[in-house]
């Protein structure tokens, strides 16, 4: 389950309904999907062909045409360069949808109000971020995450930056494993 935060005033949920009606009022959209199907150290084809139907039908639904398993550890080289992507306040043309399969990282959702959200997204999360919804993304301090990512673009990942700076005004809080219990904490390892 994930953690939601508040940053005006710190409250932060993890009851699956409560995650649920906070993330709805910025209109992200949250699923648990189940994770027995792929062993820790499953290859992305197969972690691809185990979701083959749901990846399927998320295409149809939301007009994606690619989909791919993106899999950050400390060893990635350029990690640091690659985060320093994603950690900018950005929106996207298309939805940004993830199934966290490994890892865990924080998203931060800015409403239409200029409340800021944060996000510890854990393996089981599926997170659906509208198009056009202002957010950053970032890892937590072990630095890996594995999920299992759509795209309407077949050239992949394509950020807006809104160059705000509201980005640096927050520091990602990861409450860690021993948050979420037993099923997380055998998962976090990729
Ligand atoms: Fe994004």
């Amino acid at each position: 389950m994930a953690v939601v935060t508040n940053t005006e005033n710190g409250v932060a949920v993890t009851n699956d309904d409560e995650v649920r009606a906070l993330l709805n009022t910025v209109d992200v959209e949250y699923e648990r999907w189940d994770l027995s199907r792929v062993a820790a150290d499953a290859t992305a084809d197969e972690v691809l062909s185990a979701y083959s139907d749901e990846i399927d039908a998320m295409k149809r639904r939301c007009g994606f045409v690619t989909a791919d398993v993106i899999d950050i550890t400390p060893e990635v080289p350029g990690l640091e360069t690659m985060l320093a992507k994603f950690d900018k306040e950005h929106t996207h043309s298309d939805d940004e949808v993830r199934f966290i399969i490994g890892g865990r990282g924080i998203f931060f959702l800015r409403g239409m109000e200029g409340q800021v959200l944060s996000v510890e997204v854990v393996p089981g999360d599926l997170i659906r971020v509208p198009r056009g919804t202002t957010h950053w993304f970032t890892l937590c301090t072990e630095r890996r995450i594995r999920a299992i990512r759509w795209f309407q673009d077949p050239a992949g990942w394509s950020p807006n930056y809104t160059w705000s700076g509201v980005d640096r005004e927050f520091e990602p809080l990861c409450f860690g494993p021993a948050y979420f219990g037993t099923l997380a904490q055998k998962t976090i390892s990729l």
